[in-house]
Formats: C-alpha cells, structure tokens, sequence
C-alpha cells in the first residue's frame, strides 16, 4: 500500500516520523512515497506546489500531510491550469485542498478520561468545508490604508456537497444529529445559502436529527453543554475556527487530528501548525498526526487497523506515563509514539 508524505516544515518532520513508526506498528505492508513541497518543492522544482506534486498527491491517492510554514512563502501562491491559465491562492494549505479539489476538512474532536476535565465525554466530528468562503483569497485595499474589504463566496455545489458529505457519514458510522452552524440572520445570501441547501440535503435523512445553530452561540453552547453536538457542518472560517475551539476544550491542539477529503485523492493532517516555538526540541505532541494516520487507515479500508492505533492512543493517554509537555507529561516525540507502537502491537 502506497501512502504519500509530506514531511511539512517546524515540528512537521518530528511528527511524521513518529507517526510512520506507529502506522508501521499495524504490520501494514506500507510503501512510504515522500512528496516534495514548500521549501523542498521550490529546491527541486522552483515552486512551492509545482504540478509534479499535484500528479503525485493525485497518483497516490492517501498521503499524511505535515503542517507547514505558511506564512514562510509571504502569501499568495499561483498555479497552472490544464488549459494554460493560472489560478491564485491565498495560501499554500488552500492551493492544496483547491488544486486536488479536496472539498471537505473532516477534525473529529473526542474527549480524554483524566484529560479533558468536564469535556471528557465531549465526542463531535466537525465538516468544514474547504473550498470556498472568505478564504477563496478575494480582497484588495481600497485607497492608501483606507479600508479593505474581502469577498465571501457560497455556491449550491460546494454547500450541497458537504452536507451531502455530513449526513452520510452520520448514517455509516451510527451518529444522530447534524448541526449547521452559520449566521443567515446577518448573512442572509451567503450563509442562508448555505443552511438553506444543509435543510434540501437533510430531507434524504429523516432517520436523522437536523437541526442548526447560529456560530457564535455554538461557541458558548459547545463550553457550557458539551454533549449537545454530534455531526457539526460548518463553512470555511467558521469551521477552522470553531475546531480550534473544541479542541482547546479537550485538552491539547495535539489531539486534534483531521483529513481533506476530495472525490479522488485525500491528504491526512493535524489541525494544528508548525508549532516553530517548540520545533527541533524533539517534545511536539505527535498524537494528533498519528490519529490522523489512523483516519488514512479507515480510508484504506483497514478499520481493524485503525482501531487499533485510536485504542493504543487512548490507553498511552489514560496510562499518562509517556506524555509530552503539553499534555503535563515529561515525555518526548518519540518516546510518546514508541509507546503507541509498543501498544499497537498488543492489540
Ligand atoms: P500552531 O498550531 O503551530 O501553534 C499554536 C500553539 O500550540 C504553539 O504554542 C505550539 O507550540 C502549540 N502546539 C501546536 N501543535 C503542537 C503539538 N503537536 N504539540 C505540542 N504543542 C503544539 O499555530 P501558530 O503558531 O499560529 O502557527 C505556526 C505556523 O504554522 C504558522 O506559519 C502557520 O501559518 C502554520 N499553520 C499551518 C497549518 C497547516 O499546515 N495545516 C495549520 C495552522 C497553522
Ligand atoms: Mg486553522
């Protein structure tokens, strides 16, 4: 089985390692394919995400994506299109996800015994749709320092695709309700768009609670009543925003894992960044990449896999002998996903 790497940049190849060495643990026949990006892709090919890369992502279908440097590359990255044309993107991270139409980023957020306080029990899975919104990139200045203002994008296709995306997950994996978040009160076309198709799309489900929620008393509700979610659909910025938040609430930014998932290609990530402070002091928390490893798993069609490495987490977790700094441990980067793999092999 051929899976991708992006070893990314700061802690991005700390996490990586380790997160091979416990995939490796499952005794998958793993293939490692690395795929050059960022400051490697311009040593080799002379941007940041040349098509060579593209082909590659494509080809192999799977790859674990490390975080990256966005802001290293100071800004917009433009790539070719098939017909000759350029298309523009605000970052790297968003030129990724657009170039593979990779349209939705999936963060599962579940407490941890002894860990996460009162959001122990905290268990939602939040769609965020990647490919438009705010973040398409569209906003200039108007006059010298003046004002600036930024176009938001909602389509149909991309609103219908991610609720379609939601509720079937809903339905495959047994979840009860999906949640919309968004400000249609305020935003009448934009997000009302957006509620209006998540609501056509619901009709499918009836088996299935729908229901919705302005953004920003879903923030005060997911602190105060942490069971009141399940499945969360949510656009661009409300999404990136509002995981953050729930990841924050069961602990650690380090136990946050996610994916892009696109109709033919998908790249596995941590919701967090490139942690710079702590890059190279050998003590990033890996288990937030490693469980998106397990999420490649289950895309692979390797569940019994990828249970294992999501039950090796939680029982290293509830042990607390191994943990990193941010977890309250004196643990490191690889003496964390040593111990994920020692337990790995048990189960
Ligand atoms: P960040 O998530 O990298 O760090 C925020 C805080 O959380 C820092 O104190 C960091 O040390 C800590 N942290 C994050 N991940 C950790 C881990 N695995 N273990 C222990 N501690 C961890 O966010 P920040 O500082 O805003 O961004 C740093 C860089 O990462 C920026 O260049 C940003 O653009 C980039 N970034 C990249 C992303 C990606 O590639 N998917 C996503 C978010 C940010
Ligand atoms: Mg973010």
């Amino acid at each position: 089985m051929h899976i991708g790497v992006l070893k990314g940049n700061g802690i991005g190849p700390e996490i990586t390692a380790a997160t091979q060495h416990v995939l490796e643990a499952t005794g998958l026949p793993l293939e490692w394919v690395d795929i050059a990006i960022a400051d490697e892709a311009i040593a080799a090919h002379g941007h940041p995400l040349p098509p060579e890369t593209v082909k590659q992502l494509r080809d192999v279908k799977l790859s674990i994506k490390a975080p990256l440097i966005v802001n290293k590359l100071q800004g917009r990255i433009s790539c070719i299109q098939p017909g000759g044309t350029s298309q523009t993107y605000p970052s790297l991270n968003n030129a990724i996800r657009r170039e593979l139409r990779l349209f939705v980023n999936p963060r599962p957020i579940r407490g941890f015994p002894g860990i996460s306080g009162r959001h122990e029990k905290l268990d939602v899975i939040i769609m965020r749709e990647v490919t438009e919104d705010v973040y398409i990139g569209h906003e200039h200045q108007i006059g010298d320092d003046i004002a600036a203002e930024a176009i938001k994008l909602t389509t149909r296709a991309a609103a219908t695709k991610v609720a379609n995306y939601s509720f079937e997950y809903a339905r495959k994996h047994g979840r009860k309700r999906v949640t919309c978040l968004h400000k249609a009160n305020v935003l009448n076309f934009t997000d009302g768009l957006f509620l209006r198709c998540f609501q056509e799309v619901s009709n499918d489900y009836p088996e299935i609670e729908a229901d919705d929620m302005m953004i920003d008393a879903a923030c005060y509700t997911i602190v105060r009543d942490p069971l009141r979610f399940d499945v969360i659909v949510a656009s661009n910025q409300y999404g990136d925003i509002f995981s953050d938040l729930a990841a924050g609430l069961v602990g650690s930014l380090g136990l946050a894992p996610g994916a892009n998932i696109g109709d033919n290609a998908s790249t596995f990530e941590a919701s967090h960044g490139a942690a710079p402070d702590i890059a190279g002091k050998g003590i990033a928390n890996p288990l937030a990449l490693i469980l998106s490893g397990a999420e490649l798993l289950d895309a692979a069609n390797q569940p019994k896999e990828a249970k294992a490495v999501r039950d090796a987490v939680r029982n290293v977790v509830q042990a607390r002998t191994a943990l990193t700094p941010d977890l309250g441990g004196s643990g490191t980067t690889d003496s964390l996903a040593a111990a994920v793999a020692a337990e790995v092999k048990k189960l």
